[in-house]
């Protein structure tokens, strides 16, 4: 069971990067018109508000044509998942797998990341998957910086409205986005950033471990848990049962 957001006082409030990461300009708006107060609009919407605002902005991505991503694809992967997770995790963009079903991380790299975090107890029901860009770049090739400024303000939008205790970034492109620095991600892993009230745990891209083998493996199981602990160290009084 969740805190009700209204006792999660010891995280803070929790905001985004105002300069170059802000929601889209839909969003924003919509999520005026819902709180009547804009400054703490995100602590007065309800789980129900927040996942109806997931569907209005997933609506909005299915047809958009920012970038030329927007040519080949199939299907727009916005992101999956449970709107009220206390972890959400980024990865880079959509594959062949999840370009045809629409889904995030339901390929291979997909299937390892589903049973690493399943080891540590994180069901897919409970998280929320999103990626930097929501369609295919082509060939799988790494999405461009044009096309990750254009996609952008989905995550964002997504960040703000589910408001995870932590964000999980696979690989480089993720981790770089959020956290502004050029270090790769074997240098950035193993350690958790403060992130605007909130905790981001970088780790490897699933797919570097289908590559690498067991010892990667291992390291995203070991930042898996850090994200856990951070968790935990978040709603102690949830893990003694004293919510119940
Ligand atoms: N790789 C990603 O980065 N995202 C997906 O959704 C699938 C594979």
């Amino acid at each position: 069971m969740r805190l009700p957001r209204a006792r999660l006082f010891v995280l803070g409030r929790r905001s985004l990067p105002s300069d170059d990461f802000q929601g889209t300009a839909h969003t924003l708006r919509s999520l005026h018109q819902i709180a009547e107060n804009p400054g703490t609009m995100l602590d007065s919407l309800t789980p129900e508000q927040r996942a109806k605002q997931l569907h209005v902005i997933a609506d909005t991505a299915a047809s958009c044509t920012s970038c030329g991503l927007s040519e080949r694809r199939t299907n727009v992967v916005f992101g999956a998942g449970n709107p009220d997770a206390d972890l959400m995790v980024i990865g880079e963009g959509p594959g062949k797998d999840e370009d045809e079903q629409g889904l995030p991380f339901v390929g291979r790299s997909g299937q390892l990341l589903t049973s690493l975090l399943e080891e540590a107890g994180w069901y897919r029901r409970d998280i929320y998957i999103s990626n930097v860009v929501k369609c295919r770049p082509p060939g799988n090739r790494d999405p461009q910086q044009e096309e990750i400024d254009a996609c952008k303000g989905y995550l964002a939008d997504q960040i703000k409205l589910i408001d995870p205790a932590v964000v999980m970034t696979l690989g480089n492109f993720s981790s770089r986005l959020l956290l502004k620095r050029a270090t790769g991600i074997t240098k950035l892993r193993g350690h958790v950033y403060p992130w605007w009230g909130r905790h981001v745990v970088p780790t490897f891209h699933p797919a570097a471990a289908l590559r690498g083998g067991a010892k990667v493996a291992d390291l995203i199981r070991e930042d898996i848990a850090l994200a856990r602990q951070v968790v935990v160290d978040a709603r102690p009084g949830e893990q003694l049962g004293l919510f119940e």
